[in-house]
């Protein structure tokens, strides 16, 4: 049901990093643009001693320039409020409960946001519905937490019992702001409001689809979370494997978050599973040594700041995946995510097969190059098909000729992605972010993966800062003609 009622946006870490760089600028994102309803609190939750206006002071100094306007920055700071505890003791809950529902003060509509270590959100679950603030008696109550969902299978599930102790998973939002909603809705309209396409998108035609998010940026100060994280877990669990759902699912029955929702389970329950033994002929990692970025020399991982001295952990992850279902069966995806690689962008490339009559095989044209289709995501959201034409002249020549099918601008929703997900989020609308069953699908197919890795610990590749990643990655190709599309500019080779 989408309602956009008066609500109260509880912010536990509301003093956090999180809070300061995403949460508050699209909350006041919402206010500029008029999105927010009349009478939303937000109450930030916090150690410090800080009260009303020393919050509202920290705010104004977060927003900074980009609270142009001076009336709306004092609306949105009349709204926030700030209640002092520490989320280990137990009395501050009972405590939370009466500010929050005795004072009348606020709406009894309760948003409660985890901006807080994953450690702490089952015991702040826990001790919500210890006090009954999980309840939906006199208005609704909607739990928001962000990625990383679980360290793996195991503690996914467990996570999940924790919380589903006291929410039901249709008060749970598990936001993951990678997919925002224009790709989403870009990915969705591209395939099922084109007839064209529809025949084509299956395993007779489709020759491989490549899924790529690279990032020209190393860990910089996160290594002490990255690190124990690694690609695997950080990017393709979470992300790449969202965006492999979309782009090979089947048509929804509706748009609605369940419809939507039991698709995208379905293509990650019919992805074939890694058996250990097959880990190193599907997966591959590595990790970037020191290189020469824009005449700059940076350092390799194990020379970041935080980083463990032997640490093997994957700064780069390939990995080739099967999907057994009609559609798909035996056409490779190949999923893979870096960092400090030559470019930061987001793309999807599908490859088509080739005419399977040599025709041209007598003239000039002595090797076609195949159909493909680029969606970009970012910077630039973009959608591109390439095409053979004969290229002017007498002789029987082709060339690639690219049809550029959106205007390809940079990505403006990629910009104010959270935004469109909290007001999801006041509105009930469950469309884009994770059901339990994607999170713990999504973590069996990587689960083999991190086990074999995790357990082989004496060698990883590398591969040189500011390039495109370690060559030793190609063997997961299933066919020599197969190749790595890394940008839209690049051409197939
Ligand atoms: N930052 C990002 O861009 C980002 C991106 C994706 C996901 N996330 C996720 O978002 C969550 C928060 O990340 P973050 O980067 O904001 O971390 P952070 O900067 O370390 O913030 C943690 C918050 O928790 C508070 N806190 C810790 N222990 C507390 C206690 N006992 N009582 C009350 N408050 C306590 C901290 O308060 P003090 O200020 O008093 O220490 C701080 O406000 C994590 O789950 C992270 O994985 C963050």
């Amino acid at each position: 049901m989408i309602d956009m009622e008066d609500c109260t946006f509880v912010i536990f870490g509301a003093t956090g990093n999180l809070s300061e760089v995403k949460l508050i600028p699209a909350l006041y994102g919402l206010e500029s643009a008029g999105r927010l309803p009349s009478g939303l609190k937000i109450v930030g939750f916090g150690r410090r001693e800080w009260s009303d206006e020393i919050w509202r002071d920290k705010v104004r100094s977060w927003l900074g320039e980009r609270a142009g306007d001076a009336e709306v920055l004092e609306r949105f700071c009349q709204r926030l409020f700030f209640f002092r505890g520490d989320l280990g003791e137990e009395s501050v809950y009972p405590a939370l409960h009466d500010y929050l529902l005795g004072s009348g003060q606020f709406s009894p509509n309760l948003i409660f946001y985890m901006a807080i270590r994953p450690a702490d959100f089952g015991v702040v679950s826990r001790q919500l519905g210890e006090v009954g603030l999980n309840r939906e008696d006199g208005g609704w109550r909607r739990l928001v937490i962000e990625k990383p969902f679980g360290y793996d299978l195991e503690s996914a599930e467990s996570l999940n019992k924790r919380l589903a102790r006291d929410f039901h998973e249709r008060q749970i939002f598990r936001i993951d702001h990678y997919l925002g909603k224009g790709t989403v809705q870009n990915v969705l309209v591209f395939r099922f409001a084109n007839l064209m396409l529809e025949p084509l998108w299956n395993r007779n035609y489709i020759d491989h689809v490549q899924i790529t998010h690279s990032e020209s940026l190393g860990v910089g100060g996160r290594a002490g979370y990255y690190d124990g994280a690694g690609a695997l877990r950080d990017m393709i669990q979470s992300h790449l494997l969202q965006l492999l759902t979309l782009v090979a699912m089947e048509p929804p029955a509706s748009l609605d978050a369940e419809s939507l929702r039991d698709e995208k389970v379905k293509v990650l329950r019919s992805i074939r599973p890694i058996p250990q033994s097959a880990v190193n002929a599907q997966a591959f990692r590595a990790q970037y040594a020191s290189g020469v970025v824009d005449g700059k020399k940076l350092p390799g991982y194990l020379e970041e700041p935080d980083v463990p001295k032997h640490s093997v952990t994957e700064t780069y992850a390939a990995l080739k995946l099967f999907i057994d279902n009609w559609r798909w069966r035996n056409i490779p995806f190949y999923l893979r995510t870096g960092k400090r690689m030559a470019k930061s962008n987001s793309m999807v490339a599908i490859r088509f097969k080739h005419p399977p009559q040599q025709l041209f095989r007598e003239t000039q044209i002595e090797q076609l190059k195949p159909n493909w289709i680029l969606l970009n995501l970012q910077p630039n959201e973009c959608i591109r098909m390439e095409m053979q034409v004969k290229q002017q002249g007498l002789e029987l020549r082709a060339e690639t000729t690219r049809l550029d099918a959106t205007y390809c601008g940079i990505n403006q929703s990629q910009l104010d992605a959270y935004e469109a997900l909290l007001l999801d989020v006041i509105e009930g609308d469950h469309s884009l972010f994770l059901r339990y069953d994607e999170v713990s699908w999504a973590w069996k197919v990587v689960d083999p993966i991190l086990k074999v890795w995790a357990m082989e610990r004496d060698f990883i590749h590398t591969y040189p800062s500011g390039s495109w990643g370690p060559p030793e990655a190609d063997r997961l190709f299933v066919r020599q003609s197969q190749r790595w599309r890394n940008t839209l500019e690049d051409e197939d080779p």
